[in-house]
């Protein structure tokens, strides 16, 4: 059992687009039309609070009025006093003017002569005020700050005429004013906070009164499985949303990060996602096959894209992911293509990643590839009934070509941490290789054939070794959890290992080990799609070229020439097809086309023969009036024509004997846009555990196969249309770069952890 207090099927990852998605909906929780409500009203306060000070001001103005009238009368009754008493009371008016300041918004009251001299003032008056502020040409009232008094306003009014003419000088005290005002104001804000308050309150209810339903979706879409999907509609309801379409986007994220279904994995998200979790990383894959083959045609070097599963499902990854590709260069002009450092740019008309070649001598590709390789490991691990044949000597070269392409890895790297994806079992040793050299780097292995159970493993030589290299990966990765068993069997019966088959964790000399399921798929869209012509020019274009009838039911089946695609298999079915359903002669043809591969191997080049042999002789049974049943076209066809015969025919025959995943079956689903043509599959091949529509069949059962071909041929379009929906459907959404993600995903969070138990040393 492992120690460790995590292991990846447990994983719950902390992202961050997760605490942003927590912060948006906690903003979004409230329905953006009350909170426009409530918006409105705070609006309103701030006007109101804004207003405040007009409101003082149209007080005071009311209230100077009345101090101007006050003054008036003040000075009719001093005049009626001064009428009454004479102007030789003199003392009397001083009196009766201390009188009236006993008022107590009157500060105090003087009387100035016509020539200017104050001739009684209370004993109030501010020795600031004098008659000679009244003279002819000055003003009649103004303001003076008193102080220590209050704030005071004075007025001077004419009073009395002849003898007893002067002036009243009033002085009235202003701090009323200022405190009435202040008084209006703070009652004004107060009675409209009030009503706008209310007013506010009664909108926001009846928003959310009115939007209740809407603001409950956006809330449980927000908690949906899927709230990226479930959230979509319900943004059409809110044109730009700023924070919904925010959002959306942090949902996208997180979602992609944390379960890995997301349905929109793509170049960019894969990007974004190495960028996010692995900063800076160094990117190296190694594989054996080169993703661009250089062979001279013509005298001059002419591009290639080889014919394998392995490169259709890398290749996108890379150009999204950027880094080095280190594989064998096998091309004739591939030498004069690439730079001083063995590296060339690729795609070469838009370069997003470097080739870097590794040159092989006839020995090391005979002993290491055709030999260990692919007669050895190639029959061992799939179950095809071929014999497997191990020579110590191709065991030697492919120990020293693991380590040569061990060298050029350990070179690239440009760091001690990189992440190396090593594809495939030309490369079983690497990973510990790389491992004893580069002890943090990240390695991924991934097997892309089947592993066999223990018993049928135990027959090769060096099974210790095997998977003792493969063991210094972190993660290792099969297409099913079928291999990974069959894997942790064999290392249970042979090694000395801890084994947790819970977690999928193997740990061997205090290394651990993640042996994990990582179905493989295709690009999506397939960029082969293109420059397609529509489906139905294909298939015309594909009948004009073959001289085929326009009524004629088209059958393929396009691989690498390999015995374990059941290709004789296949060609018997068709066979037993047309005896048991004669009506389909001169109606329906089979066109195999397959690439030669391995040929230099008799088993290889055998099979090419024996199909040649068997598609004449039941040519020439069933064959009549110019007719062949079976075509075979035994070639190398570069991606844009693979595509052109999916969509021209009617039925595509996947019929391996035992395969890892087949991206062939893929590809025809993907292909087909129109959603039509029917799909037979072989229960052997790995991609039957996900494209269940298919007619799944047995390809040792020639019976059986045949059958499958009158159903597909008889299946109504309506049925056609269902079955390719789902499969199209699960093939875009488990992309290749959702492959790449997962593997990924897990290599972020395994590299994580394990720098964080170097930093506390354990
Ligand atoms: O199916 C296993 C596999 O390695 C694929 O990944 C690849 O498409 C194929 O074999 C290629 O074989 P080769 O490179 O020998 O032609």
């Amino acid at each position: 059992m492992s120690d460790k207090s995590f292991s990846v099927s447990e994983t719950r990852f902390v992202f961050p687009g997760a605490r942003r998605r927590a912060a948006l909906a906690r903003r979004l929780a409230v329905n953006p039309a009350a909170k426009v409500a409530a918006f409105v009203t705070a609006a309103a306060f701030v006007l109101i609070v804004s207003l405040a000070p007009l409101a003082s001001f149209v007080i005071e103005g009311w209230l100077r009025q009345d101090i101007e009238i006050r003054s008036r009368l003040i000075a009719r009754s001093v005049r009626n006093h001064l009428l009454a008493s004479g102007p030789e009371s003199s003392l009397d008016l001083g009196r009766y003017l201390e009188q009236m300041v006993e008022d107590e918004r009157l500060l105090a009251l003087g009387y100035c002569s016509d020539a200017g001299v104050m001739l009684h003032a209370t004993a109030s008056m501010p020795k600031s005020i004098s008659c000679r502020d009244f003279g002819a040409g000055k003003t009649n009232a103004f303001d003076v700050d008193s102080r220590p008094d209050p704030r005071a306003h004075v007025n001077a009014v004419s009073v009395g005429a002849g003898p007893t003419a002067g002036r009243l000088v009033v002085v009235h005290d202003l701090s009323f004013i200022d405190e009435r005002s202040r008084k209006a104001s703070y009652y004004t804000i107060l009675a409209l906070t009030g009503v706008t308050m209310a007013l506010g309150l009664l909108a926001t209810s009846v928003v959310l009164m009115a939007t209740r339903g809407w603001a409950r979706s956006v809330r449980s879409a927000i908690l949906a499985p899927r709230a990226e999907e479930a959230l979509k509609p319900l943004q059409a309801e809110l044109p730009g949303g700023r924070d919904f379409r925010a959002l959306l986007q942090a949902l996208r994220v997180e979602r992609k990060f944390t379960e890995g279904i997301y349905v929109e994995w793509s170049p960019a998200t894969l990007g974004q996602l190495l960028a996010e979790e692995l900063p800076q990383a160094r990117v190296v894959i190694v594989s054996n096959r080169e993703p661009y083959i250089h062979n001279y045609a013509d005298g001059k070097p002419t591009l290639q894209i080889p014919a394998s599963g392995l490169v259709a499902a890398l290749e996108p990854v890379m150009r999204a992911c950027g880094g080095v590709w280190v594989a064998h260069g096998s091309g004739a002009a591939d030498r004069e293509t690439v730079d001083e450092y063995d590296r060339i740019a690729v795609p070469p008309n838009d370069p997003a990643y470097s080739l870097r070649r590794v040159w092989l001598s006839d020995e090391e590709q005979d002993g290491y590839y055709y030999g260990l390789a692919n007669e050895g490991l190639w029959p061992l691990c799939h179950i095809a009934f071929v014999r497997p044949n191990f020579r110590e000597q191709d065991w030697s070269h492919y120990v020293a070509v693991n380590r040569k392409f061990a060298e050029v890895v350990i070179e690239e790297a440009e760091c001690d941490d990189p992440i190396v994806l090593v594809q495939d079992y030309h490369f079983a040793l690497l990973p510990r290789m790389i491992r004893d050299r580069l002890p943090n780097a990240t390695i991924i292995a991934f097997w892309h054939i089947p592993w066999p159970n223990s018993e049928t493993f135990g027959i090769c030589p060096w099974r210790e070794q095997i998977i003792d290299g493969l063991l210094g990966s972190t993660i290792l990765g099969f297409h099913t959890q079928f291999h990974c068993n069959n894997f942790i069997d064999a290392v249970d019966r042979f090694m000395e290992s801890r084994i947790d088959r819970e977690t999928g964790s193997i740990t061997l000399r205090g290394h651990e080990t993640m042996v994990r399921p990582y179905p493989i798929s295709i690009e999506w869209p397939p960029s082969a799609l293109a420059n397609q012509l529509p489906v139905e020019e294909c298939r015309k274009e594909l009948r004009r070229r073959l001289h085929l009838g326009d009524d004629m039911r088209i059958a393929i089946g396009i691989e690498r020439f390999d015995y374990t695609k059941g290709v004789l298999d296949r060609i018997r079915a068709v066979d037993a097809f047309l005896s048991l359903h004669p009506e389909w002669l001169e109606k329906f043809v089979f066109i195999q086309a397959a690439a030669p591969t391995r040929s230099k191997l008799p088993v290889y080049s055998s099979l090419q023969a024996e199909a040649r042999r068997l598609v004449d002789e039941i040519n020439g049974r069933h064959g009549r009036n110019g007719w062949k049943p079976i075509l075979l076209e035994i070639r190398h066809h570069e991606q844009g024509e693979v595509y052109a015969l999916f969509r021209a025919a009617d039925v595509c025959i996947v019929s391996s004997l035992h395969d890892g995943m087949n991206l062939v079956a893929k590809e025809f689903v993907a292909a087909r846009e129109d959603e039509q043509g029917v799909l037979i599959l072989s229960s052997f091949a790995g991609a039957s555990r996900e494209l269940s529509e298919a007619l799944i069949v047995n390809p040792y059962d020639a019976h059986g196969m045949a059958e499958a071909i009158q159903e597909a041929l008889k299946m109504p379009s309506g049925e056609q249309r269902e079955r390719m929906r789902l499969m199209r459907e699960l093939i875009r959404r488990d992309n290749v770069y959702s492959w790449a993600a997962q593997m990924l995903l897990h290599a972020a969070r395994l590299r994580k952890s394990e720098r964080l138990h170097r930093l506390i040393g354990q």
